[in-house]
């Protein structure tokens, strides 16, 4: 199957759940108002690969981080979504194979993947369901 729906009424803010989208890993975070703040307070030139939190988001939907669970550095799992409590120094996502660390966008922010977590082609379908791809 190539799309995924994903039942986003369980997850609580603050939360992030593991699910699949083609065989790869698929991060499903539901996003706290302070860390879309952190999010937004970033400035872009601190940024490796810059895009806004708007930019990997739906509009009135910011909350609603999609993207998929694999590293941009060589493809580890990074942590921070379901096992795995480790967020890492910038609170999003940490890869433990080589050190990388994503933000509150799942946005590469130190160590050596060169970008942001993949988000993918998604729609809402009513507010508590998305179909991914
Ligand atoms: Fe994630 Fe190398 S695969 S840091």
């Amino acid at each position: 199957q190539s799309t995924t729906e994903i039942d986003l009424s369980k997850i609580a803010p603050g939360q992030a759940i593991k699910a699949s989208f083609r065989k790869q890993p698929l991060f499903v975070r539901n996003l706290t108002p302070k860390e879309i703040a952190e999010a937004n307070a970033v400035p872009l030139s601190e940024l490796r690969d810059p895009q806004t939190l708007a930019e990997r988001t739906k509009p009135g939907k910011t909350n609603w981080l999609i993207t998929l669970g694999v590293c941009t550095h060589l493809g580890c799992v990074p942590l921070g979504a379901g096992e795995g409590e480790n967020k890492g120094p910038y609170g999003g996502y940490f890869c433990p194979c080589h050190g990388s660390a994503y933000d509150t966008a799942a946005r590469i922010r130190k160590g050596p993947a060169p970008l942001n977590l993949l988000v993918p082609e998604y729609k809402f379908d009513t507010d508590t369901t998305v179909t991914v791809g």
